[in-house]
């Protein structure tokens, strides 16, 4: 079993009282405890730290001897060139979590100064980042991606797995979920992106600007298009085949997949209207694929309306454009019958364009947690539209 520390900084010794509005009512040893599930969950023996002194931090950094960190350095993040530089000094892959959504407070907390050291930084999703922060770290464990940029923005990025072999291997486009908001990052996607290379499949694990970092109607599409035809750009250097792409989306990535594998079917001047790429098929995880359905049943607490910054207005080019054309390309869906955060009825109503397949007794997340029978059935309807099977 792999270990892993859980390091955290000023202030946290008093979570559960200390503004429970922003940080929640768990107290730090209920967090360590969670910690210790979650670790040995992602197949990690934890160990855990406080430490109100930065020098302690960084002593404790030093004597870590882990396979992976989790820091929470508290305030010292936003000025501490000694944790900083401990992070980058120390062989151990490092994870920066945040349990409140540091960017959207105070401007001065949406500095990181250990940001650039960390792999990753995960924030605003309450106590449930520390757990994210596991299953990212052992994804990477278990396959180390290469970072590569789509585009001008610090959200025009995605992770590069690509099987052994000379290829040209296929390649499934992740798209990850979480409303178009930002909190919610690719690393939602890890367990996939991680586990669909041992099948065959490079996978090209994408982020986008969200609601919060830029996104919302159209940009967070155009981004996603531009991360699909990327796949072209990067197909003779990384021995990818790029007439063999699948889309794979989940929750509201499985709109923006259903969304891009018909962008050349969108109304005229809608964005990214002339693929490079052209998916062969697409897979949608649990999606949001009605707008106006998911509008009407409030989920995501008005994401939708968030997102398209306003009504969908059935009349609107707007909502025409951000509508998903479904069937153009082999469509199938997954849904789980005991989602409760995208109901499963948001896929029945669909029609024969698309192939549902029901996952019984599954939630929201199952479908994207490699470890649940659900994503066993995600896999090989995935596998199958990408031809590998
Ligand atoms: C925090 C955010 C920091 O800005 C703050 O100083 C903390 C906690 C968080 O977990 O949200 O102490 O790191």
């Amino acid at each position: 079993m792999r270990s892993a520390l859980v390091l955290h900084g000023p202030n946290l010794n008093l979570l559960g009282t200390r503004r429970p509005e922003v940080y929640g009512a768990t107290t730090l040893a209920d967090l360590e405890d969670r910690c210790r599930e979650w670790g040995a969950a992602a197949g990690f023996a934890v160990e855990c730290h406080q430490s109100n002194h930065e020098g302690d931090l960084v002593d404790r950094l030093h004597a870590a001897g882990t396979d992976a960190v989790l820091l929470n350095a508290g305030a010292l993040t936003h000025y501490s060139y000694a944790l900083h530089d401990a992070v980058e000094a120390i062989a151990a892959p490092v994870v920066e979590v945040h349990i409140s959504n540091v960017r959207a407070r105070e401007a001065w907390r949406r500095t990181s100064v250990v940001a650039p050291a960390c792999v990753a930084t995960i924030y605003g999703r309450g106590i449930q980042g520390y757990r994210w922060a596991f299953e990212h770290l052992a994804a990477r464990l278990a396959w180390e991606p290469e970072v590569v940029g789509y585009g001008p923005g610090a959200d025009h990025v995605g992770d590069l797995r690509v099987p052994a072999g000379p290829g040209p291997h296929p390649v499934a486009v992740l798209v990850h979920g979480g409303f178009w908001r930002d909190p919610w990052q690719r690393d939602l996607m890890d367990g996939l992106a991680a586990d669909l290379p041992t099948h065959g499949l490079a996978t090209w694990n994408v982020e986008y600007r969200r609601a919060g970092t830029g996104g919302g109607w159209p940009e967070t599409a155009v981004d996603v298009g531009a991360a699909v035809d990327h796949v072209a750009a990067l197909a003779a250097d990384r021995a990818l085949d790029p007439a063999r792409v699948v889309l794979v989306g989940h929750s509201a990535g499985g709109h923006l997949a259903l969304w891009a594998a018909a962008r050349a079917e969108l109304l005229p001047g809608a964005p990214g209207a002339a693929p490079a790429v052209q998916p062969i098929g697409v897979v949608a995880l649990a999606p949001v694929a009605d707008l106006a359905a998911a509008f009407h049943a409030g989920l995501g607490e008005g994401a939708v309306a968030e997102f398209l910054a306003g009504h969908p207005d059935r009349e609107s080019a707007r909502y025409h454009q951000a509508t998903p054309v479904l069937g153009i390309v082999p469509t199938v869906v997954v849904h789980g019958d005991r989602d409760d955060r995208v109901p499963i009825g948001h896929s029945r109503g669909l029609g024969d364009r698309v192939a549902l397949i029901e996952a019984a007794g599954a939630d929201h997340f199952d479908l994207i947690d490699p470890r649940s029978k659900a994503w066993e059935g995600a896999r090989y309807q995935i596998l199958a539209a990408a031809g590998v099977y």
